[in-house]
């Protein structure tokens, strides 16, 4: 039952999206998935009201700091993966949200290292290393990331980030139109229309190559207990 949670505390970093390609490509592959809304906004839950149920796909909404707990303990014996989205900004629920969490994700957008969103959330996790003892694996994942852009300049990036100690995956997420039109249309990547949407199978290998790379980095076994998980978040 690992938690995956996303968090930037920046707005429009790309959380929403990738929360929604890595739950809905996991559910695919036959995971069970719990996704945790705790996005005002709720783009995740309303996605999930347009869409075709999916028995492996369950989303909760309006998760607050006071009720994530409950609701992991509750969904914990039906989830292989809990995946949470978290609001755009800096709040209680944000540390709460990580010391529940096997792995934090962090999208940065492109190779914009002024990512201040971003460098919030890890001096957060660096925080409750160094002052609470509570270490959280986490690393960041390159968002929107224009098709053009050549290995180079990602491999710079990559290397800037490594040189400060922080882990980027080596799968970004591309820039594709079928990752904004998914929200619009509800459904999944498989059941929108390829002649309709360009470079959808381009999109989709993405998605995998995206969930692939989580499933290795935070296997189902060996995460943490629950009970060690709610003593290091309380
Ligand atoms: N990989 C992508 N390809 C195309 N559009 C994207 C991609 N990632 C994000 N967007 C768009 O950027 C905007 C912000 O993304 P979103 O996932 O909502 O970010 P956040 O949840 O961090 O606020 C949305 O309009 C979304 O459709
Ligand atoms: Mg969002």
């Amino acid at each position: 039952m690992p938690v995956i949670t996303f968090a930037n505390t920046k707005g429009g970093a790309g959380k929403t999206t990738a929360v929604l390609l890595l739950a809905s490509d996991l559910a695919q592959q036959g995971y069970r998935v719990t996704v945790l809304d705790a996005d005002p906004q709720r783009w995740i839950s309303r996605w999930h009201q347009m869409s075709p149920q999916n028995d492996r796909l369950n989303v909760i909404s309006y998760v607050t700091q006071a009720s994530i707990e409950r609701h992991i303990s509750e969904n914990l014996y039906k989830t292989d993966y809990f995946v949470v989205d978290l609001p755009g900004a800096q709040s209680p629920l944000l540390a709460k949200a990580i010391g529940l969490s096997d792995h934090v994700l962090i999208p940065i957008q492109g190779c914009a290292m002024d990512a201040q969103g971003g460098a919030n959330v890890l001096e957060l996790l660096r925080f409750l290393d160094e002052k609470g003892g509570i270490r959280v694996n986490h690393s960041v994942v390159l968002t929107r990331v224009n098709s053009m852009v050549t290995t180079r300049a990602l491999l710079a990036v990559k290397m800037l980030l490594a040189e400060r100690g922080v882990e980027v995956l080596g799968t970004p997420i591309i820039e594709r139109a079928a990752f904004r039109d998914i929200f619009d249309l509800g459904g999944t990547l498989y059941t929108m229309d390829e002649n309709r949407i360009s470079n959808l199978d381009k999109a989709r290998q993405n998605a995998r190559a995206f969930a692939m790379e989580m499933i290795r980095r935070v296997p189902l076994k060996g995460t943490r207990t629950l009970s060690s998980r709610f003593v290091s978040a309380a």
